[in-house]
């Protein structure tokens, strides 16, 4: 879109010039071919170039010296802001992608509420999840609308159906894909629930196919095997923790369903599991509890049940990863 934007924005710019400038030039050099075809940025290239050739090939001083003049006028008028120009490109190329993240996001409120949020949040995972560094495989590519009969995938079609209507309302004005949404849909969930803000890059390409099974880290893993599983997909140990984080949110027990916080982590130090009192045993997943015995891990818990707003940081930039695994972008033409 950038290149887009400033190819587009420089000709508006200057399509009002173009034609008195080069009035005079077309006419004198047009036994040489003065073949500008005066695009956007073509002008300026061939404006230096012609400029020393009508000094060295015409028997007319005056005119070439007038011609060159002219053409330093030219460039003084164009080349010099050129920079500045596509400074105001890159500006507006970076208000369209606003206006089209703002358009999804605007959609996707509409459809979210707080009870919903933990459901569009673990989408994101599931979709995701599957990416694997190696063979470049699997990713964030709206690969989960064919895997919802999987059994780790259970729960996920109502969240996912929500967002398929609200992706057909952006479609009339923007179309988009299925893995933006999801990406999108996450990152307003967190923020509803108030969790950080996420900005979330578009541009994402679905797939036709499903992602190989089997990439998604079972719940009965110990904290070497989820380290092991999230390094495979680019993640950092602090990242896995970091991410967890987002069981915070749903009905796992960790704090307010539908708060998201540094509960999780908080939970997570006072281990209630090893209670045998009531509902405290029923809280978290074995792969939580798993975390809170490595050594690496407990680090990393510790300093989030500290300090949220590490934790949110965190989170906001391994949630930007985690969209962004194996995703393949839109090429802007
Ligand atoms: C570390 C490895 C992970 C494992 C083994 C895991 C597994 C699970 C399981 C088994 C559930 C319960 C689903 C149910 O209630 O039926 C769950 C819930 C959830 N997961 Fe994960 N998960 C992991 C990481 C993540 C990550 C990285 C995210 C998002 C960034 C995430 C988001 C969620 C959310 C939001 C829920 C609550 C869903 C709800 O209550 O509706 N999970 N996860």
């Amino acid at each position: 879109m950038s290149i887009t934007g400033v190819d587009f924005s420089f000709r508006r710019l200057c399509a009002p010039y173009i034609p008195t400038r080069f009035e005079f030039a077309s006419q004198t050099r047009r036994k040489n071919e003065y073949a500008c075809t005066c695009t956007a940025v073509r002008p300026v290239i061939c404006s230096s170039s012609s400029s020393s050739t009508a000094v060295s090939d015409s028997n007319e001083n005056h005119v070439s010296t007038s011609y060159s003049r002219r053409m330093m006028t030219f460039m003084i008028t164009f080349l010099l802001p050129l920079p500045k120009l596509m400074q105001h490109s890159g500006a507006d190329a970076n208000a369209n992608a606003a206006d089209d993240l703002a358009l999804l996001q605007g959609e996707i409120r509409k459809v979210l509420s707080k009870s919903k949020a933990a459901g569009f949040l673990r989408l994101v995972f599931h979709d995701a999840g599957t990416y694997e560094m190696n063979d470049d495989s699997g990713g964030m590519n709206g690969s989960i609308s064919f895997e919802l009969d999987r059994p780790e995938n259970k729960g996920l079609k109502k969240p996912l159906k929500i967002l398929v209507e609200a992706k057909k309302i952006v479609d009339e004005k923007l179309p988009v894909s299925m893995a933006d949404m999801i990406a999108v849909a996450g990152a307003e969930a967190v923020s509803l629930c108030g969790g950080p803000k996420i900005p979330v890059q578009l541009g994402r390409l679905d797939t036709m196919v499903p992602d190989p099974e089997g990439k998604l880290p079972e719940e009965t893993l110990d904290a070497s095997g989820l380290k092991q599983i999230f390094r495979r997909k680019g993640f950092t140990t602090q990242e896995l923790v970091a991410l967890s984080g987002a069981h915070t949110l749903g009905s796992k027990g960790f704090g307010n369903p539908v708060i998201f916080d540094n509960a999780y982590y908080k939970v997570l130090l006072e281990k209630p599991w090893l209670s045998s009192a009531g509902m405290t045993s029923m809280v978290g997943l074995p792969s939580d509890r798993a975390l809170v015995e490595d050594d690496e891990c407990l680090r990393w818990i510790s300093k989030y049940a500290d300090d949220q707003d590490l934790f949110f940081e965190d989170f906001k930039n391994a949630y930007i990863k985690l969209v962004n695994s194996g995703a393949k972008w839109r090429r802007e033409s």
